[in-house]
C-alpha cells in the first residue's frame, strides 16, 4: 500500500477519518506503559508530527514498545477522531514495520538541544522542530522570492560562479586554481602568472553577479538573479558567512527612490507569502524562538518604511544619550551597535541612505553633492544590513574617474564600461542576502543555523 503523506492527513482531515491508511516515517517519540503506547511520528511532509497509538494487539507489541529516537517505521492503521486532543486526530496501530530500529546512541536527546550543540550535528539536526522550522521556511521563501520576480515580469538571469570581474573588491573573492600549489608558482615580473592557468588569467568564485546582471538588465528592462554567494572576508560574526545565497534585482529605467519602492514591496511580498504558507512554522518560531515574532512581522506588513540619509542617521546617533564603542562618523560605516540603535528607534526596517562615497562601490551613481553616492542599505534589528543596493552610475566619463580613483583596473572591465557607450540608461538594483533575510522573518540569531551547512572562517565540517 502506499504512504499517505502526514500533510494530507492534517489538511484534509475529513477524507481520511475511519479508513485505514498507511504511514511511512521516523519515530520523534514513543510514550509507552505496559500494555500500550504513543508514538510521534514524522514522515518529512508536514511540520507537526502524527500521533500513533498501539497496543498489545500487535503481534510485535514488544519490540514496538522499545522503539528508539529515529527509528524508521511503516504503520498501518485506522485514522480516528479525536475531541479536544492537540491533534484532530490519530492512528490507531493495526500493523508496525520496524524497518530500522535506530542506534541508541543517536545523539539528539532532549537534554542537549543548544543551537551550538546541533551546529556539530549538521547531518542530523534538520530532524529536530527547529531546524524542520527554519529549512521548510528557507524552502518556501525561496519559491515566494521566484513568484515575486516572475509575476512583475522580471528575467531569471544564471549569471556565472566562475568569474574575473571585481564588484565588491577583488581581496574579498576566493581565487581558483588549476595550477599546482604543491610546487613553485610560475613568475613573471616579480608575480604569479596566470597566463599559464586555465582560463588563462587569474580567476575567481563570484562575490556578486551584479556586473552581468546589469548587462542583462539593458537587454530585458528588469532581472534577477538568485545563487550562491562567496566572500573570502574572516569575519567571525553572527550575521557573516563565506557562502550564502544572493538575490540580486537590476531593474532599468528606475532611480533610488524607485529602488526603495521595490525593496519594500518585495520584503512585504515575501514575508505575507511566509506567514500564509506557513503557519505552523511561524507559530512555533513566534513561541520558541522568538517571542512576538508573528506581531512584529504584521506590523511590518503594514508600515511605511522610514527612508533617512546617512547624514542623519549619524546625527540621530551623535545625539543619543549614551556612550559608543565606535564613535559614529558622518564619513564612516554603520557599526552594529548603531544599526542595532536606529532599527530600534524607528521600531522597525529603515532604509539608510546617500551614503559617503569613500566607503562604498565603485559603480554607484555619484550625487550633486559630490561626496555621497545614491546608495541604500535597508537596516533591520538582529540580522542588520539585509539589503545593500544603488542607483548605478550610468554616465561613462564618471564612472571611469571613479575606478580610476578607487584603483579598480578598467581594462578588465571594458566589457561593463560599454553599457554606458551602447544606450546607457538610468538603472539601481539591489542584493537581498537570502540568510539574512531567514533570520529576520524566523527570528533565528547566528547566520549558522539557517544554512543547512554554513561555512564560516574555520568551519569547513560536513
Ligand atoms: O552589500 P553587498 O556587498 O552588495 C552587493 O554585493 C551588491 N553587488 C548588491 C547589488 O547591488 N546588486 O551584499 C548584498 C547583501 C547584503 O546586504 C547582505 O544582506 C548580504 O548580501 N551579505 C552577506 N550575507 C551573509 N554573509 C556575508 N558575508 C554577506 N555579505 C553580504
Ligand atoms: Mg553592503
Amino acid at each position: 500500500m502506499k504512504s499517505t503523506s502526514v500533510k494530507d492527513l492534517y489538511r484534509k482531515t475529513g477524507d481520511y477519518i475511519n479508513n485505514n491508511v498507511q504511514v511511512s516515517g521516523w519515530v520523534r517519540t514513543v510514550r509507552n506503559s505496559k500494555n500500550f503506547g504513543f508514538i510521534e511520528l514524522n514522515d518529512g511532509s508536514f511540520f507537526k508530527n502524527v500521533q500513533i497509538v498501539f497496543d498489545t494487539s500487535l503481534d510485535n507489541f514488544e519490540n514496538v514498545n522499545k522503539l528508539t529516537i529515529s527509528s524508521c517505521i511503516i504503520v498501518n492503521g485506522k485514522v480516528v477522531k479525536t475531541e479536544n486532543a492537540k491533534q484532530p486526530f490519530e492512528i490507531h496501530a493495526q500493523k508496525v514495520e520496524i524497518f530500522n530500529l535506530a542506534d541508541t546512541s543517536y545523539p539528539i536527546q532532549k537534554k542537549n538541544t543548544s543551537f551550538e550543540f546541533l551546529r556539530t550535528q549538521a547531518h542530523l539536526r534538520p530532524r529536530t522542530n527547529t531546524f524542520s522550522a527554519v529549512f521548510r521556511i528557507r524552502s518556501v521563501a525561496a519559491f515566494a522570492i521566484h513568484e515575486y520576480f516572475q509575476k512583475n515580469g522580471y528575467v531569471y538571469v544564471n549569471t556565472p560562479i566562475i568569474t574575473c570581474a571585481d564588484c565588491e573588491g577583488s581581496a574579498e573573492m576566493f581565487k581558483l586554481t588549476t595550477l599546482d600549489l604543491s610546487k613553485p608558482l610560475p613568475q613573471k615580473d616579480g608575480k604569479t602568472d596566470f597566463s599559464e592557468d586555465l582560463f588563462g588569467k587569474e580567476a575567481y568564485i563570484t562575490g556578486s553577479g551584479q556586473l552581468h546582471g546589469e548587462t542583462f538588465a539593458q537587454a530585458f528592462g528588469k532581472i534577477y538573479t538568485f545563487g550562491p554567494t562567496l566572500r573570502s572576508e574572516n569575519s567571525n560574526t553572527k550575521t557573516h558567512a563565506n557562502e550564502f545565497w544572493m538575490i540580486e534585482p537590476e531593474i532599468s529605467f528606475c532611480d533610488l527612490d524607485g529602488l526603495m519602492d521595490i525593496e519594500e514591496d518585495f520584503l512585504k511580498y515575501i514575508v505575507k507569502a511566509v506567514l500564509e504558507r506557513c503557519p505552523e512554522e511561524m507559530e512555533f518560531c513566534d513561541k520558541f524562538i522568538s517571542n512576538g515574532l508573528i506581531d512584529k512581522l504584521n506590523k511590518l506588513l503594514d508600515s511605511e518604511f522610514v527612508r533617512l540619509d546617512h547624514k542623519d542617521a549619524i546625527d540621530l546617533l551623535k545625539k543619543a544619550d549614551r556612550k559608543w564603542e565606535f564613535e559614529p562618523e558622518y564619513g564612516g560605516d554603520l557599526a552594529k551597535e548603531h544599526e542595532k540603535y536606529i532599527t530600534e528607534y524607528f521600531n522597525g526596517p529603515v532604509f539608510v541612505k546617500n551614503w559617503p562615497k569613500d566607503i562604498k562601490s565603485y559603480y554607484m551613481k555619484l550625487n550633486p553633492d559630490g561626496k555621497t553616492v545614491a546608495a541604500v542599505d535597508l537596516e533591520v534589528p538582529i540580522a542588520g544590513e539585509i539589503m545593500g543596493g544603488s542607483q548605478r552610475e550610468e554616465d561613462y566619463d564618471k564612472l571611469v574617474k571613479r575606478m580610476k580613483e578607487m584603483g579598480i583596473a578598467t581594462e578588465p572591465l571594458y566589457w561593463y564600461l560599454e553599457l554606458r557607450k551602447y544606450g546607457t540608461d538610468i538603472h539601481s538594483g539591489f542584493g537581498l542576502g537570502f540568510e539574512r533575510l531567514l533570520m529576520y522573518i524566523t527570528g533565528m540569531e547566528n547566520i549558522r543555523d539557517v544554512i543547512p551547512y554554513p561555512r564560516t572562517p574555520n568551519n569547513c565540517e560536513f
